[in-house]
This record gives C-alpha cells, structure tokens and sequence, in this order.
C-alpha cells in the first residue's frame, strides 16, 4: 500500500462518457489494474465524479499507478495495493471491475487464454465472496462467456451469489457496432446506437441491426461485412500491435461508460439500460443461462432483463449459430470450478 490521495478540488464531468446524478460514496476497485486496460481504465474511472474512492490492485505496479492517476484533479480518493494487499483493496467496494489476466496474441482465440485467465478469476472471485460479498463485479477478463460462469460457480460455492450482482462486460462491442455503423452511414456514433446480444467472442456476438434506425438500411455484402467486422473487431487490433496485446484503450472506455451505468442504477437513476452479460432465463431452457441482452441497471443492479425483441431473418440464423457455442463456453466455465 503506498500510495494515498484525498484531493479537494471538484472538476465537474465534461465529456459524454460519463452522466452523472449527485454522487454517493462509491469505492470502487480494479483488480488488474497495472495492465493494458487496467491502466487507462483507473485513469478513466479517477475522472467520473460516481467514484469517490478507487482501490487499485495487481500483482505487479499498481501502487505506482496509483500514486500517477491520484495526481489527477477530481475528489476521489486512489489508493494502490501490492500483490500481498488483495483484502484490504477489496474491503468496502461496491464496485470491482476485474481485467485481469493475460490477453490475447495473433492467431489466438478468446478461448485460448482459458487455461491461464480462468484460475486467476477464480482466485479473485473466491476473495471477493469473503471480503466484499455484495459488491457488483463486473468481469472483464477474457473468455467473458467462460470467466463469468466461472465467477458465479465460486461465489454460489461460497453461498454468496447475487445473480443481480454479476457482470461481464460486453459493452465493446456495443461501442463497436454504434462505431462501425456510423462509419457506413455517415451518421453520429450517438445515433447509431446497436444493440448486441449473445455473449462475448466471435460467432456468439450477435448485432441486431433491424432494431437499429441506420442498421436496417444495411443489406446484402454491406451488412456482411458489418456483422463480420462487429463479431471480429477485436482481431484488428490484435493483428495491428503485431503481439503486443489487444484492445486496451477502447476497452477502458467501454469498461468505464459501463461501469458508469452501472453506478447510476446504484444511485437510484431510472431508466439506466445497456446490453451485458448476466444469468439471464431468456434461452436457459436451451442450456444457455447466461446471456447477453438490454438489461435495465437498478439499485440493486441487475433491476430488468428484457427480451430480445423482434428478429431479421439473418439475425435469427446469427443466434442459432451463437446458442450452441455460447453453451459450450458456459459448460467449460462451470466444469473448471466443480
Ligand atoms: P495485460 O497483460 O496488459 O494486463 C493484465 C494485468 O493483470 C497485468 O497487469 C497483470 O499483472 C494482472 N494480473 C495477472 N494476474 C493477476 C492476479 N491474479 N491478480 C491481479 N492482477 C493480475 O492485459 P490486458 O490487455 O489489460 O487484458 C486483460 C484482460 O482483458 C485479458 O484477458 C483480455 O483478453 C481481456 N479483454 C477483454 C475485453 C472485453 O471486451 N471484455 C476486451 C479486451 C481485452
């Protein structure tokens, strides 16, 4: 534990990434917080006025990250703990955002960084149901299809899962589809908004684009293309850093504005609405019992889970092929903690 910073002054929100109602005392931690998203994540989550404290930890750098993003001009307070500190960065989080873990290179699939990334959630979720049982985790860590399932099976072993509470954080590729659809239609990402439902990896992210007002004008090759680039985004930017990882600074935004709403729905804000991924009954039925859809945030988190809607043709072939992938990555997830 080494660093430590309760600064004064109040810089009001400027940007569109963060709304904010009047704010509670809100501490929130990030485990993995020396990495690529960590980082810029912790800069990001210092700069949104829902965030009173902020508790970094990794198990190498945070108290150095720390003691940086503490400097920033905002009311939260930063503290940064070492690998031995894992409890006390926990103690009193209403919020943990996890990108922890390793991600991925060239050629890789999300499914390949099972093997290391899912004892590492496991670990941190074991600590989080001793220290901060009611806290709202929200996963990052990659693959979201298996690591979250994973998160759920060791909270229910500790006897303390929420299903409200649980979170993994699918909100890239919604920036995405709004990002790319815009590109196509010339049009604001702010209005091109997409829902995006399924779950986390290739052919199990699903864009709705006839629920969107530019998606509909999308056809043929064009709205291939579309679906491919949204469902595989992620694949540019592994290939452009040539090794060097993946997507870090995108998705420290998306996990802001995410972690954002779900502060809002904690503050008692109506109407607070996103896609992510929660134990959700929509395909249960099918096995499938977590999912991606509109899920409306609340003071207890999870407050609606709603239905997916109406359907294109094409989208409906995209869920059939997504239903039984996602399946299998939920199984994989629950088997590693039985
Ligand atoms: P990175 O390797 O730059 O950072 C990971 C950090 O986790 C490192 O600082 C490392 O020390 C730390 N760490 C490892 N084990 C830990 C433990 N037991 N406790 C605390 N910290 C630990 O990786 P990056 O780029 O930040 O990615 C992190 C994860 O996020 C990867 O699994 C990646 O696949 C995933 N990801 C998820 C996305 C999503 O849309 N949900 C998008 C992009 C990446």
């Amino acid at each position: 534990m080494l660093s430590r910073a309760a600064l004064r002054t109040w810089a009001a929100p400027s940007s569109r990434l963060f709304s904010s109602s009047s704010p509670r005392l809100t501490k929130v931690a990030v485990l993995g917080a020396g990495g690529g998203i960590g980082q810029p994540l912790s800069l990001l989550l210092k700069s949104d006025p829902l965030v009173t404290s902020l508790s970094l930890y990794d198990i190498r750098g945070a108290p150095g990250v720390a003691a940086d993003v503490s400097h920033v001009d905002t009311a939260s307070e930063v503290i940064g703990y070492s690998a031995d500190h894992l409890d006390q960065a926990l103690e009193g989080a209403k919020v943990i955002v996890i990108p922890a873990g390793v991600p991925r290179k060239p050629g890789m699939t999300r499914d390949d960084l099972f093997n290391t990334n899912a004892s590492i959630v496991r670990d941190l979720a074991a600590a989080v149901a001793r220290v901060a049982p009611t806290a709202c985790i929200l996963v990052i860590s990659n693959p979201v299809n298996s690591t979250v399932p994973i998160v759920a099976a060791t909270l229910e072993k500790a006897g303390v899962f929420d299903p409200a509470r649980l979170f993994g954080v699918t909100t890239l590729d919604v920036v995405r589809a709004a990002r790319f659809l815009a590109g196509l239609s010339s049009a604001n990402p702010a209005d091109t908004a997409v829902t995006v439902i399924g779950g986390h990896s290739g052919a199990t992210i699903v864009p709705l684009l006839s629920q969107a007002s530019h998606g509909k004008s999308v056809q043929g090759e064009a709205y291939e293309k579309l679906v491919h680039r949204i469902q595989f985004g992620g694949d540019e930017v592994v290939q452009a850093k040539e090794g060097a990882g993946s997507a870090t600074l995108s998705m420290a935004y998306a996990g802001a504005k995410f972690a954002n709403l779900v502060l809002r729905g904690l503050n008692g804000e109506k109407g607070v609405m996103t896609p992510t991924f929660v134990k959700s009954p929509l395909f249960a039925d099918q096995g499938v019992d977590f999912f991606s859809s509109n899920v409306e945030l609340g003071v207890n988190g999870v407050e609606k889970i709603h239905p997916i809607g109406e359907l294109s043709a094409e989208e409906e072939k995209l869920l059939a092929a997504c239903l039984p992938e996602l399946k299998k990555n939920i199984e994989k997830g629950k088997a590693f903690v039985a």
